[in-house]
């Protein structure tokens, strides 16, 4: 974990200019997907769609029904950059390439990054399906050395030692509270700190009273590297955790945690997910 693997500034510009070639949208917004939230995407009007591994330098999505593609468009008159599939550091990538996308949006000139994932939910008020707009973020793999900006610091994205007491923009999140209450998402939105972890394994039930100690209202395995480096380089960043499970809190409790749920779930909301989304562009 040293400076070797960080990507040298010429590769993310190579990255940039073969995709400013390629296309004629110049996008001030950037959308990451969450698992099987991609369906946004496809509401791109205008569209330009490129293969993660047709592009140079970009990083290969792994097999795992994860799309990777990199949608260049128009939402609501806007044009937008939106990757269907993200890389997770469960997947084996290192922090840098998870992030690598977000330094590429950077210098194609996107100044605002929205953010999606499923989590699970820890604060007992939330409901399955609840969409939870993301206040505030927990980086445990940061804690343990796992964090995108270790290594040496290029000062052409950003300081040596970035704040993050702002990392979650206030005036989208005003924005977003607003659009929901207009298009009916009000009775299921809400606020909270999301925790990531590295997974792939969900959590044990001591691991889970550790979070809600910790003050988590959710739990991700994605995400945070993202954010971390979106602010880096001075992106403003909006993001939801749509709730697709509740975690289990006490071991009387004989429910288990498993994928199928939580894609019922995102199945179930991915709709609403999207419309929030959509409209919120509609008004920044
Ligand atoms: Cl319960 N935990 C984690 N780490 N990630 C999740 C989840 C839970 N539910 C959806 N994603």
């Amino acid at each position: 974990a040293s400076s070797k693997c960080r990507y040298k500034y010429e590769e993310y510009k190579e990255t940039v200019d073969w995709l400013l070639v390629q296309t004629n949208i110049r996008p001030k917004i950037a959308i990451i997907c969450g698992s099987g939230l991609g369906g946004l995407s496809d509401l791109l009007y205008n569209r330009t769609v490129f293969l993660y591994k047709d592009i140079p330098h970009f990083p290969q999505s792994t097999v795992s029904g994860h799309a990777g593609e990199l949608v260049f468009g128009e939402l609501k008159g806007k044009q937008c950059v939106c990757m269907k599939g993200r890389f997770h550091f469960y997947e084996g990538y290192d922090t840098p390439t998870v992030t690598y996308p977000v330094c590429v949006f950077f210098l194609l000139g996107v100044e605002i990054l929205i953010v999606t994932n499923a989590a699970g939910g820890i604060n007992s008020n939330f409901r399955v399906g609840d969409i939870m707009i993301i206040k505030d973020h927990i980086n445990i793999p940061g804690f343990a050395g796992q964090n995108p900006l270790c290594g040496l610091n290029d000062e052409r994205f950003g300081v040596r030692f970035p704040c993050m007491s702002d990392a979650y923009d206030k005036d989208l999140d005003q924005l977003a509270r607003q659009t929901a209450e207009e298009h009916g998402c009000a009775n299921f939105l809400q606020q909270g700190i999301y925790c990531m972890l590295a997974g792939p394994t969900y959590e044990t039930i001591a691991e889970c009273k550790m979070l809600k100690l910790l003050g988590a209202d959710a739990v991700g395995m994605s995400t945070v590297p993202e954010v971390v480096v979106a602010r880096h380089c001075g992106l403003r960043v909006f993001g939801l955790s749509l709730i697709t499970n509740k975690v289990v809190l006490d071991y009387s409790n004989d429910e288990r945690t498993n994928h199928e749920e939580v894609l019922e779930t995102t199945r179930m909301r991915t709709e609403d997910l999207q419309r929030l989304v959509c409209h919120l562009i509609e008004k920044v």
